[in-house]
């Protein structure tokens, strides 16, 4: 008797390893053109699979869920699970995974090297070189803010914002600051050198701002002009959450009156695209969504999204799967 394998659609080009682990246990389509399918397409493909391997911008909602009535589950390359309509997985019985704890050191990392970059203008100064416009040296050429010593402001404190607060206090020696939807214990604060504040003593008390919290309908602006206009002038932002929690058009004006010294962004609202006026200011640091981008990191996302797949059709339980999501087979 022949057993037919779940069919899983990975929608997007990954680690071609992975991908023949999963062709083991699954009839694979996989997108090795790496084609950005719109929602027609992936609906299409997926119509006739049990499952799919999805990265941050594939959207899994109510209308696509209606078209694929065999999927059971989509499990995400991303910590972020901002492009499931939770509601409408969980009213179509289809379980959601996501790919929290092996990004998070990684993604720390490159949000402090985006406070370094930002505070330091390291890009500026470095177009200026690659310009041929240094000609002699000068006591406050791209003169910036310091870091060490200075009050690091974090808006979201789970893991990524926690490895993030370490790196400010234990190796910067920076008074931390956080605002979080509810508070940390006390031996967490502690650990991590943390203090709590409001989100109005935040933004004024923050030399340096990072944004690490999830998107939502209630995050959605949560930094636009009167809360650009409460930091200090010489403040810098730093946005690796998700596009759409800045209002980006309100943070291209404040840089470009200098209402704040300078932001490091590795999402944007839209993006690809990327807002014309954060093009045009010299005080941004502006890099492709690449917070989680290192070999080991991302292998390690691909194989813990394909684990997930694994895990839910052989023992009938994802491995991490998005809360408020359907939970099992
Ligand atoms: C994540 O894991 O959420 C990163 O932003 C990559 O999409």
């Amino acid at each position: 008797m022949t057993v037919n394998k779940p069919r899983i659609l990975v929608a997007r080009r990954i680690f071609p390893e992975v991908v023949e682990r999963l062709r083991t246990h699954f009839e694979v389509q996989s997108n090795d053109e790496d084609v950005a399918w719109g929602a027609a397409e992936l609906a299409e493909r997926l119509a006739d699979k049990d499952g799919a391997l999805t990265t941050g911008s594939q959207r899994i909602d109510a209308q696509l869920l209606a078209a694929c009535p065999r999927l059971k589950i989509v499990a995400n390359m991303a910590v972020g699970y901002n492009n499931f309509d939770v509601d409408a997985m969980s009213e179509a019985g289809v379980v959601g995974t996501n790919t929290p704890d092996v990004l998070t050191e990684t993604t720390a990392d490159f949000g402090f090297a985006l406070v370094l970059a930002t505070a330091r203008r390291m890009t500026e100064a470095e177009h200026y070189l690659r310009a041929g416009r240094w000609q002699h040296w000068s006591y406050d050429m791209f003169a910036g803010a310091e870091v060490h010593g200075s009050t690091l402001g974090i808006l979201g404190m789970g893991r990524i914002g926690q490895a993030i607060a370490r790196r400010g206090a234990h190796g910067f020696g920076m008074r931390v600051l956080y605002h979080n939807r509810s508070r940390l214990a006390p031996e967490v604060e502690a650990e991590c050198r943390a203090a709590y504040v409001s989100k109005e003593d935040l933004l004024a008390q923050a030399d340096h701002l990072v944004l690490v919290l999830p998107y939502t309908a209630e995050s959605h602006h949560a930094i636009g002009a009167a809360e650009l206009a409460r930091m200090k002038p010489t403040a810098t932002l730093v946005n690796i959450a998700r596009g759409g929690i800045v209002d980006d058009a309100a943070l291209a004006r404040a840089l470009k009156e200098r209402r704040i010294a300078a932001a490091g962004l590795d999402v944007f609202e839209g993006e690809p695209s990327v807002h014309p006026g954060l093009l045009e200011v010299p005080n941004v640091v502006l890099t492709p969504h690449i917070a989680s981008a290192t070999v080991a990191t991302r292998l390690a996302m691909a194989s813990l999204a394909a684990d997930n797949l694994i895990a839910f059709f052989k023992e009938g339980r994802a491995l991490t799967p998005v809360p408020g999501t359907a939970a099992t087979t």
